[in-house]
């Protein structure tokens, strides 16, 4: 046994300076060379390589502490882990030896983690459950692609030695999902969910209500979904979730550690609600369905007191659907609410979000009213936007309110690469890889203070998106890219080093049945 080790140390030690050194290794193709540990996306904040290799084989133990949370990191972590190496991978808090997730104090930040790998051990450290599950992330991604497989393969299942030490930058690190333009079923969002998790992401905004259709049950007022539901963009037969099935992304999404931030769009952006209850319309006249793509045409009626209970009563049901801290009420594009309208909207509805507990995000219109204390406000304007405009927003800034970046001509996921791409708008220009990545969010609008930035969140929004497919080929390989805006230290931003890790994901999501743009910025591996 001992010289077996010593063997493979020697035979690690060997590969890894041949890897180094650019030779190709004359030997077996079995014995690939481990990724190294910096190949990682987001880039972790620091990497210490050496020593020998972690390899997993038949005999390995997922050795967990006490707790019940890191047992259900470890089971997760069996559950990517045993269809491809087809090993039985016990998960148990006796023993020692293996891979070992432990929960300890000291560990940086409310997510960071600490990855330690050698040949007798492969151990994650981390503060939190949160952590945990970032580090086996990282675990995942420096396994050869083959482990996202669903049948079993060869391995060798090898980790490069070495240790990681690892925390985000920004506290929010959202992806958001129009589920309105287009539905989305609940498994569509579960499988975006995993995409999310990969890379770290936090939140999953849901945009839950537009124009063109109300897609979450809400009891006080059943034809918002009932009706308001029955359609989408283009005509089809829309959908929405009922309250079991909407618990069951929220469940979904907190076992892969996302934060699922609900957002009911007001008062513009409101056609399917208005189309649903006449008394929510002005003149009392409710309007057909829409299914077309124009913006900014709707608006609750600012003057009704039946407007507030409406509002009351959604914002009620959809909190008491929300084990998160955050409930987005929209505020974008509401061209047919006058300012003093909109003013006077947002003073009444944002007490109703504090009174159900729960913290104002919008758009960051918001910023032109007076946002709550505390709000988050979440600008996507683009180089084109007004000098007073993203002034308001810096004002804002600096008077307390937090900035969740999402320039739509940066991190828009709907917008397309070039002229030649098959889905997507380009209202805000093509978003090429490079664009989308090559941005500091803490150096983006002039007069905000760094400290004022709480992250960064990439939107897809479903005109032409209907199903997963269409949100996979638009979202890779740009969302990986939001994803290291997000997690990882300014320091380690370059281009050159990213197109390269970048590509080195693409026989990953290949295994994973990610159908993606492939950019021809971004240096693929030969298929
Ligand atoms: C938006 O794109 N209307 C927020």
């Amino acid at each position: 046994m001992r010289q077996h080790h010593r063997t493979l140390r020697l035979l690690g030690s060997l590969l890894l300076v041949a890897a180094g050194a650019g030779v190709t290794a004359a030997a077996p193709a079995r014995a690939a060379a481990p990724t190294p540990l910096d190949r990682v996306v987001p880039a972790p904040a620091a990497v210490h390589p050496g020593g020998s290799p972690y390899r997993i084989t038949r005999g390995t133990h997922i050795r967990v502490d006490g707790s019940r949370e890191a047992r259900r990191v470890g089971e997760y972590l069996a559950d990517l882990l045993r269809p491809s190496t087809g090993y039985r991978l016990p998960v148990t808090a006796h023993g020692d030896g293996g891979i070992r997730l432990r929960l300890t104090k000291g560990v940086s930040g409310p997510e960071g983690y600490r990855l330690d790998s050698s040949h007798r051990h492969l151990t994650i450290s981390a503060g939190s459950p949160a952590g945990l599950f970032h580090g086996v992330q990282t675990l995942r991604q420096l396994l050869p692609p083959a482990v996202e497989k669903d049948s079993v393969q060869p391995g060798p299942w090898l980790v490069a030695g070495g240790t990681i030490e690892d925390a985000p930058r920004y506290g929010w690190r959202g992806a958001m999902l129009d589920v309105a333009r287009h539905f989305l079923t609940v498994e569509e969002v579960k499988r975006y969910v995993d995409r999310l998790a990969l890379y770290k992401f936090n939140k999953l905004h849901l945009h839950l209500s537009d124009d063109q259709g109300w897609r979450i049950a809400v009891d006080s007022w059943p034809r918002l979904a009932a009706y308001g539901g029955s359609t989408e963009v283009g005509g089809g037969p829309g959908g929405s979730y009922t309250k079991a099935q909407y618990r069951e992304i929220v469940r979904y999404a907190a076992s892969r550690h996302l934060e699922v931030v609900p957002e009911i769009d007001m008062p513009g952006h409101t056609h399917a609600a208005l189309a649903s209850y006449a008394e929510l319309n002005c003149d009392g006249v409710a309007p057909p369905l829409y299914t077309g793509t124009e913006v900014g045409f709707s608006s609750l009626c600012v003057d009704k007191e039946v407007t507030y209970d409406f509002v009351d009563d959604v914002v009620r049901e959809i909190a008491a659907l929300t084990p998160g801290r955050h409930l987005h009420i929209g505020g974008d594009e509401a061209h047919s609410t006058s300012h003093a309208d909109y003013v006077r909207f947002m003073d009444r509805v944002q007490p109703i979000v504090a009174k159900y507990g729960k913290t104002v995000v919008g758009w960051h219109q918001l910023t032109g009213a007076a946002p709550a204390e505390g709000a988050l406000a979440q600008y996507w304007g683009l180089d084109g936007t007004s000098a007073e405009e993203k002034a308001q927003v810096a004002r804002a800034a600096r008077g307390g309110t937090g900035l969740i970046l999402s320039p739509a001509d940066r991190i828009y996921l709907d917008m397309k690469y070039t002229e030649d791409t098959p889905l997507g708008l380009s209202w805000a220009g093509y978003v090429e890889v490079r664009r989308s990545y090559d941005w500091d969010p803490g150096a983006y609008l002039p007069d905000v203070p760094a400290s004022a930035v709480r992250g960064v969140e990439a939107p897809l929004w479903t005109e032409t998106v209907e199903n997963s497919a269409h949100v996979d080929y638009l979202a890779f390989p740009r969302l990986p890219g939001v994803a290291e805006l997000g997690w990882s230290p300014a320091a380690t931003h370059d281009w050159e080093d990213y197109r390269v890790r970048l590509a080195a994901q693409g026989p990953r999501w290949d295994a994973l049945g990610i159908g993606y743009y492939r950019s021809p910025q971004v240096p693929w591996p030969a298929a």
